[in-house]
């Protein structure tokens, strides 16, 4: 046995094996905890709890270092594309040249959605949620594609298939809600302009393509591609553990992410931003209320459970305001306003003590305003990009001889042995 820890329980002493890391992380093994000593652990939110092993991606929360397959995340921001990210991310390596072009083909020949399909978004009332449309319209995809025979077929086909088609389904919500005229792909444009130019074109006013915008995009989905066992990428993993498809397995990750304490908290910052910004609000009222115990209100797009440093995302994020406001000769009055809350909650006691810092969400919503996406579309924005890092998780977990159907134990503190009582000898 490699290096291992002894616990002492009811006077007996137990020695559990620990796994160490390629990064030097150990963690405990407790597989075999309750066989020998009958007692489970408990740790709600998971915060102390590896769920598995993983080879994607790598964080240094106390140093706020991200990446991907090893490769730092400011690197592949910089020099980059999401489709070769996306690549990286699913195939363990980065493509060579052919095997990126071919990938390219495979995305361009799959991007269309089943005309069907535009029947299901016609049905969606007019202000759904594009968030609850996309988890439903990825979860329906199943039914337009039946099983291939090869399982090894049927993950890349299908793999590929949610990757190009993701952009497309996400672009028709837009154009739907709108009463617009859908936009199709088109092969001559690469990944991130065919998603703008699908969501912007239109026959009265065609979408001029501005290459600043689309590498704003670019890296937009280049950092929000994966973030390891997050709580959406968990979503992935547990609903996938029971072997189900997928575009199932996809679809409760859409839904996990849609929540404002995680990807939706994109658009929550911007609300937030807004609401300051209307109604005169001092920045410094804002800090008080996410001081207040007693109030429920929390500043978006600050702290992170693994992050108790600057997000390196957030970092990048922040630059690419000003770098695509500048080159758009744009101001947004929300980033003044949300510099001004960043540099007075870096100087406040509770900020610091409780090491909140803006995370990825803080800025972005600021990127995708000046592109022209509605906020509502954010939480879509950050999907599309994390779908590579859902997908990847995903194939490492059928692949990962540990993993078993995720069924957490729990400690019942009900009523103990009740009896049935006839409703007319109730009181
Ligand atoms: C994402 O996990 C990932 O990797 C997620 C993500 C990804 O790429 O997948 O990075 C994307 O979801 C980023 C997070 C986006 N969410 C928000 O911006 C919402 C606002 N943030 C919080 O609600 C909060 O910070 C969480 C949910 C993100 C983390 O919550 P934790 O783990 O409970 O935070 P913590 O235990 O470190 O908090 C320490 C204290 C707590 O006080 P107590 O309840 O223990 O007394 O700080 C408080 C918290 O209440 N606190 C905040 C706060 N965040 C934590 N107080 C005010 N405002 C906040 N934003």
């Amino acid at each position: 046995m490699g290096e291992s820890v002894r616990i002492e329980i009811e006077g007996k002493t137990y020695e559990l094996p620990l796994i160490i890391g390629s990064e030097g992380e150990k963690a405990i093994d407790i597989n075999e905890l309750r066989k020998k000593t009958g007692l489970i652990t408990y740790d709600p939110g998971f915060g102390n709890t590896g769920s598995c092993k993983s080879a994607i991606t790598f964080m240094d929360g106390e140093k706020g270092i991200l990446r991907y397959r090893g490769i730092p995340i400011e690197e592949l921001a910089e020099y980059s594309t999401f489709k070769e990210t996306a690549y990286l991310l699913i195939n363990g390596r980065l493509p060579n040249r052919a095997e990126l072009n071919q990938f390219s083909v495979l995305l361009n020949d799959h991007s269309l959605v089943h005309e069907d399909m535009q029947l299901f978004y016609q049905n969606f009332p007019r202000a759904s949620h594009p968030m609850g449309i996309l988890s439903s319209m990825v979860n329906a995809t199943r039914s337009f594609y039946p099983e291939l025979q090869t399982a090894e077929e049927e993950i890349n086909i299908t793999v590929t298939r949610l990757l190009a088609k993701v952009r497309t389904m996400a672009a028709m919500s837009y154009k739907i809600s709108r009463g617009h005229k859908v936009v199709y792909p088109r092969s001559d444009l690469a990944y991130c302009a065919n998603f703008l130019n699908m969501m912007f074109d239109s026959p009265v006013k065609p979408y001029v393509i501005d290459e600043d915008v689309v590498r704003a995009l670019e890296v937009f989905w280049i950092l929000h591609a994966d973030h390891e066992q997050n709580c959406s990428t968990s979503a992935v993993r547990v609903v996938g553990s029971g072997k189900v498809n997928l575009y199932a397995a996809i679809s409760a990750g859409i839904a996990a992410l849609w929540g404002p304490l995680h990807g939706g908290a994109n658009q929550a910052v911007i609300e937030m931003l807004t609401d300051v910004h209307a109604s005169g609000y001092k920045v410094s009222r804002l800090i008080e209320r996410a001081k207040e115990k007693q109030d429920p209100f929390r500043m978006m797009g600050f702290g992170h459970r693994v992050y108790k440093t600057y997000d390196p995302r957030a970092k990048i994020i922040k630059g690419m305001c000003h770098k695509l406001l500048n080159k758009l000769h744009m101001k947004d009055p929300l980033l003044d306003l949300a510099m001004e809350l960043e540099e007075i909650a870096m100087r406040d006691d509770f900020f610091k003590e409780n090491n909140l810092y803006p995370n990825v969400d803080f800025y972005s919503g600021i990127v995708l305003r000046a592109i022209g996406f509605p906020s509502n579309m954010f939480t879509v924005l950050f999907a599309i990009g994390r779908l590579p890092g859902w997908i990847a998780q995903w194939k490492e977990s059928l692949d990962d001889p540990d993993w078993r159907l995720s069924r957490p134990r729990q400690i019942y503190i009900g009523s103990v042995l009740n009896h049935y009582v006839p409703v007319d000898k109730r009181k």
